[in-house]
């Protein structure tokens, strides 16, 4: 079996490929990116993979016979054509099987409802392909707020219009490990599966981070409308409004979903007291 990964040179296409490529039964590893000079140390064969160039597609998924398609970052109705490219350039050239990284998030009524929609698309396009597939929806990653976890201690306090709804976090090493599983095991073919951990409250959220950092964080309330001006002030008005609408989603429960990981992996996902007892400073 070859298996192709898609954006190797960012972060979560890496992630899969380097998972994939520790586990037997993937067979051989190759993997496709826009700009191929991006992937630096992955020692695998690396061949162009813009979305927005079919020809090249077609050429680079020759002798492949699953295709992981890691969700682009464009605007919605870009999104979906690029995504179309890929399918269409799949077919093709002979690729059997598509397993595409979708999201959860709220279907309507928030900012972040077009991506939401755009990969609901692209569900849509690849079930109808007539290839085989595998489809996962990636719960919101964890990483940025740790990454964030100076400001939080600056402001003393996490703020935001998510109140009292619940998350279902993961990590895009978790990610990896349930991608693998979709991309090497028929069993899961034609299955739509949420990947996330056990969904936990903003105040959860700040007490975890509490625990690793050392730090006093408070969890405080904002209205839909306060947080997105907070957001814009500091973000922009498009970014800031498409984060306003995720935590409107959270606050809907959209993201408040058990997850799939032990059907998918035959595991649990990572729990996130080991995850942020590994933290710990
Ligand atoms: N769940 C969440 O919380 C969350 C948050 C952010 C993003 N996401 C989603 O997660 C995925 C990627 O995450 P990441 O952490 O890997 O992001 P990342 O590190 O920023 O990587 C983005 C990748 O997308 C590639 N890319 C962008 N446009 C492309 C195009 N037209 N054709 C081919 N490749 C293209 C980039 O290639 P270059 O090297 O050429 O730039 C890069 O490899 C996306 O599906 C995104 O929608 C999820």
């Amino acid at each position: 079996m070859t298996v192709a990964v898609t954006a190797v040179s960012g972060k979560l296409g890496r992630e899969i490929a380097e998972k994939l490529m520790n586990k037997p039964d993937a067979g051989t590893v190759i993997g496709l990116a826009r700009t191929p000079p991006n992937v630096q140390g992955l020692d695998i064969e690396t061949r162009p993979g813009d979305y927005d160039k079919p020809e090249q597609l077609r050429a680079s998924l020759a002798s492949i016979d699953t295709l992981l398609l890691v969700s682009g970052m464009d605007a919605p109705d870009k999104r979906i054509g690029q995504h179309r490219n890929v399918i269409e350039a799949a077919k093709a050239a002979g690729v059997k099987k598509i397993v595409y990284t979708s999201i959860q998030g709220p279907e309507e009524s928030t900012a972040f409802s077009p991506i939401v929609q755009s990969n609901r698309q692209t569900e849509a396009d690849i079930r109808a392909s007539g290839l085989d597939w595998a489809i996962g929806r990636n719960g919101i990653y964890i990483e940025p707020d740790i990454e964030y976890i100076d400001s939080y201690r600056t402001k003393g306090e996490i703020a935001n219009s998510a109140g009292n709804g619940k998350c279902g976090y993961t990590t895009r090493s978790e990610l990896a490990r349930g991608y693998a599983a979709l991309v090497t095991n028929p069993a899961l073919n034609g299955k739509t599966v949420n990947l996330n951990g056990a969904p936990i409250t903003q105040t959860q959220l700040a007490n975890y981070l509490n625990a690793a950092f050392d730090a006093r964080l408070s969890y405080r309330t904002m209205s839909s409308n306060a947080y997105v001006a907070d957001r814009t002030a500091e973000l922009g008005d498009f970014i800031g409004s498409i984060i306003g609408g995720i935590y409107d989603g959270i606050r809907m429960g959209a993201y408040d979903s058990p997850g799939d990981f032990l059907a998918v992996t035959g595991k649990p996902h990572r729990s996130w007291e080991n995850y942020f007892a590994s933290l710990r400073t």
